[in-house]
């Protein structure tokens, strides 16, 4: 497998990364892009490749300058309880958006431009006024770093926001979860480690991300 070295250097090119959680966790292979990067050929390549469902982390600071939630904490419903999921102690969900310049926001053009705007808007996140960029509910779920990142929580979340601080870029990735187009099932490590293979592209373990970028 690559290093961690790698894939913050993969980050910084621009390139798409694969990150394997832990086999304790949720056992998922996400494929990661630096939210400024994803094009509407980027998302087509998540649609297809990946399958999961297509989100963009933004780090907590930026999430508190937007007023943006942890939906558990925004939802008051019956169906919002304290129940602790299997594989961590919460959920990272926040709102879903869409850019206000979108018509539906699903197609690859609409979620790349909401995405890369939501790039935009995490760089300078004391300048914009994001409610006049972007409406929600929309098709880009966002999901809010822990506080104190991987330090915090091991999450795809925190794991792909560790990756833009090191790479000197800003705290906003796009995340997706790797299924199987076939079974539908999360993609094997030992599948993913082959679609990078064919690809080019890195594949990092996360314990090795925690070991090199946890502080
Ligand atoms: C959202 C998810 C993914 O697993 C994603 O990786 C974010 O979650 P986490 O930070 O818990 O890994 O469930 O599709
Ligand atoms: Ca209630
Ligand atoms: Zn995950
Ligand atoms: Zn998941």
């Amino acid at each position: 497998d690559a290093t961690a070295a790698d894939a913050v250097a993969a980050i910084e090119r621009g390139e798409p990364v694969l990150v394997h959680d832990a086999a304790d966790r949720e056992g998922e292979v996400d494929l990661i892009y630096h939210a400024a990067d994803v094009t509407a050929e980027a998302v087509a390549r998540l649609r297809r490749d990946a399958g999961g469902l297509i989100c963009t982390a933004l780090s907590h600071e930026v999430c508190a300058a937007f007023d943006l939630p942890f939906l558990g904490d925004a939802l008051d419903h019956p169906a919002v309880t304290d129940e602790r999921l299997g594989y961590d102690e919460r959920s990272s969900f926040s709102l879903t958006v869409n850019h206000r310049e979108t018509y539906t926001g699903i197609t690859d053009e609409d979620r790349s431009l909401t995405i890369t705007a939501l790039a935009e808007a995490a760089a300078d996140p004391d300048e914009g006024d994001f409610a006049a960029t972007f409406r929600a509910p929309g098709h880009v779920q966002l999901l809010r770093g822990a506080p104190d990142g991987l330090a915090d929580r091991e999450g795809h979340t925190e794991l792909g926001l560790a990756l833009a601080e090191a790479a000197g870029r800003p705290p906003a990735v796009v995340v997706c979860e790797m299924l199987d187009a076939e079974t539908g099932g999360a993609r094997t490590p030992a599948d993913a480690r082959r679609y990078a293979a064919a690809h080019g592209l890195v594949y990092v373990e996360g314990r090795d991300l925690l070991a090199a970028l946890r502080r």
